[in-house]
């Protein structure tokens, strides 16, 4: 199938939640109401909120404008695992409807609690994502995150059932039977990591299926950093739209932020029920709309698991909306954890991949390891040939390539391995990109 314009999938405004549409002033005004009651609820029911609140000095009833969230103190990671596991909620357990937990590859994991009213707000974003995504009513979606403590199955599945639409809740894994229910089944709307969708197109070019002849019109993509050379590369081979949906456990899971198909130009964030700021990360001090800094979320509307000033450590801008009322944040393609320094550089792996994308002869998959040269950090690049690898010379050209590639653009010297197809790790959720050899 060719790719239609995405202007035919623009949702139709009357479709939209009016708020989605509204004037900056009405955002505004409701986005402060809001805030005042999450300040309170967070003071009078999480001891945590509370002694911060104090020793900074500030109180929720002196708040008379969104600036003054500026005066509140932030919420890190290891505030939730001081907190471990419920010590953050401001609901006993009993009113909970629902818990999910980050995997916590470091120390314990970030727990999160739901009441229904926010299992309900959750389930709405998530809509009102599928639906900027050019998702219908009546579509059928092939929800391929992980289901369990991980956010993004469930969050999915819940968005797109409040829409109207029908859901194949495969979860991740067992790749070949991915593919035969996208045959059989014949979904509209696949949901799943970038990484992982890179996988199932494999899968189904070794089963025969042309991944440009599904049924498939549209991919909603997140939970990791994908670049738009990704975007250009999936959408050239899959012919389907490739849409990015963000958000993060803490804040809810998916759907925080969302691109409009028809913009592809950042995401709006459901700003009705996330606030955001973005912050110098060395000072804390708020930067102006449109400088990169560290995205901070302030939750409007949760009543289980109030989330003051969370530093997400995602980078990011704010911009202003466009498709939609609400602001946009750019395409996230790298956290403050994430950079490497090589030699002085401060290197995203996200700079690789972009590279990486515009040599024909490696496929997209790519893993970075960061190993010991003498005294100094090095990075050596795995990737591989693509299916069509022509043996060791045509391999050796790529990895000169790619070498000098990454040198003229990024301006670091690393080393570049080219396996042969199916030589790097391949991933059934996130991708791990970066492993530390050092
Ligand atoms: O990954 C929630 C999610 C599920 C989002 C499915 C989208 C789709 P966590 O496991 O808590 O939650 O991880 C959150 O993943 O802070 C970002 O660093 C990264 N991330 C999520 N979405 C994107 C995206 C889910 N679209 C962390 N682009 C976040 C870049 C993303 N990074």
């Amino acid at each position: 199938m060719s790719l239609k314009p995405k202007e035919d999938y623009a949702a139709d405004r009357s479709s939209l939640d009016p708020i989605e549409i509204a004037s900056r002033d009405e955002i505004s005004g409701l986005q402060l109401e809001r805030l005042k009651a999450t300040l309170a609820r967070a003071y009078n029911n999480v001891p945590h909120y509370k002694q911060a609140f104090d020793s900074a000095g500030v109180h929720p009833d002196d708040v008379t404008s969104l600036e003054d969230l500026a005066k509140f103190p932030f919420t890190v990671k290891e505030d939730l695992r001081q907190n471990y596991p419920f010590g953050m909620f401001a609901v006993p357990t009993n009113e909970l409807a629902r818990i999910h937990a980050s995997s916590g590859t470091t120390g314990k994991p970030t727990v999160v609690g739901y009441t229904k009213n926010d299992v309900d707000m959750w389930a709405e974003c998530v809509a009102r994502s599928m639906r900027a995504s050019g998702t219908r009513p009546g579509d059928m979606i092939h929800v391929a995150y992980g289901y369990g403590l991980f956010t993004g199955g469930l969050g999915a599945h819940y968005g797109a059932e409040k829409l109207g639409c029908t859901v194949i809740p495969i979860s991740g894994g067992m790749t070949p039977r991915q593919v035969q229910l996208i045959v059989d089944f014949q979904p509209r709307v696949i949901m799943v990591t970038p990484s992982y969708l890179l996988n199932i197109l494999d899968e189904m070019e070794a089963q025969g299926v042309s991944p440009e002849d599904t049924s498939l019109e549209i991919g909603i993509f997140g939970a990791e950093p994908w670049t738009n050379e990704m975007r250009a590369q999936i959408e050239a081979r899959a012919h389907f739209h490739a849409v990015d949906i963000y958000g993060l456990s803490e804040v809810i899971g998916p759907g925080v932020a969302n691109e409009c198909i028809e913009t592809k130009d950042g995401l709006h964030i459901w700003e009705d029920h996330f606030y955001p700021e973005v912050i110098d990360p060395n000072t804390g001090e708020v930067l102006p709309e449109g400088e990169l800094g560290e995205l901070v979320f302030t939750s409007l509307t949760k009543e289980a698991f109030p989330i003051i000033r969370y530093r997400t450590r995602d980078l990011t801008r704010l911009l202003p909306g466009t498709a939609r009322s609400m602001r946009r944040m750019e395409k996230v393609t790298g956290r403050s954890d994430d950079m490497l320094i090589v030699r002085g550089v401060n290197v995203f792996p996200t700079q690789i991949e972009e590279q990486i994308v515009k040599i024909e002869a490696l496929s997209p998959h790519w893993q970075i390891e960061r190993i010991k040269q003498g005294n100094m950090e090095g990075l050596r690049v795995h990737c591989e040939a693509n299916p069509t690898d022509a043996g060791e010379d045509q391999r050796s050209a790529a990895a000169a390539a790619l070498v000098k590639t990454v040198k003229d653009f990024i301006g670091i010297s690393v080393e570049a391995l080219v396996h042969e197809p199916g030589g790097v790790a391949r991933s059934e959720g996130k991708a791990q990109r970066v492993v530390d050899n050092r």
